[in-house]
């Protein structure tokens, strides 16, 4: 069994996320999204409210399955039994966060990093920056699934 993770925030999942998390379930037998449990950041959606949005969204996918997880992330795919974890690069400054930290993560345990060029179509795509313009008001659909949009409008414009 091939399994890989897709480790993120998710707060809250965009078109960007959903392509790499569709084309990783392509490529390997069992995809996990990993929901990380941060109390320090606060967040729009609830852990449980991103984690049941995924589970929605993915739901096209039967080889994925979405987790929380608190901590390493190192420790989580030890605990899980998974050898790899992929990331989305869109742009060059990406890469050179995401390489420290691949490096890392294999230093700590042994876990591959993948790294999987995001579609240029959502390049310029951010959690953060989807909540901003759809906080002021801006048309972020086509940037996030629908259900997703829906719940934006909902919560942020009242
Ligand atoms: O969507 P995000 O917020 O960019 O995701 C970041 C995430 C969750 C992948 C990253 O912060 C993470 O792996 N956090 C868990 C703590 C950890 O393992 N840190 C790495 C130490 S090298």
């Amino acid at each position: 069994m091939r399994r890989v993770v897709c480790p993120g925030s998710f707060d809250p999942i965009t078109n960007g996320h959903l392509d790499i998390i569709g084309r990783s379930a392509r490529l390997y037998d069992e995809v996990t999204v990993a929901v990380l449990i941060n109390v320090e950041k606060s967040s729009l959606f609830t852990v449980d409210e991103r984690i049941e949005i995924l589970q929605t969204v993915t739901k096209e996918y039967p080889n994925v399955k979405v987790r929380k997880f608190h901590g390493l992330l190192v420790d989580f795919c030890r605990q899980n039994d998974i050898p790899a974890i992929v990331k989305g690069i869109r742009v060059v400054s990406d890469f050179d966060y995401e390489l420290q930290m691949a490096q890392l993560n294999y230093r700590l345990s042994g876990v591959e990093t993948l790294f999987m060029p995001t579609n240029p179509e959502y390049s310029f795509l951010s959690s953060s920056r989807v909540k901003e313009i759809a906080r002021y008001g801006g048309d972020v659909s086509g940037l996030v699934p629908d259900l997703v949009h829906n719940l934006l409008i909902e919560r942020l414009r009242g």
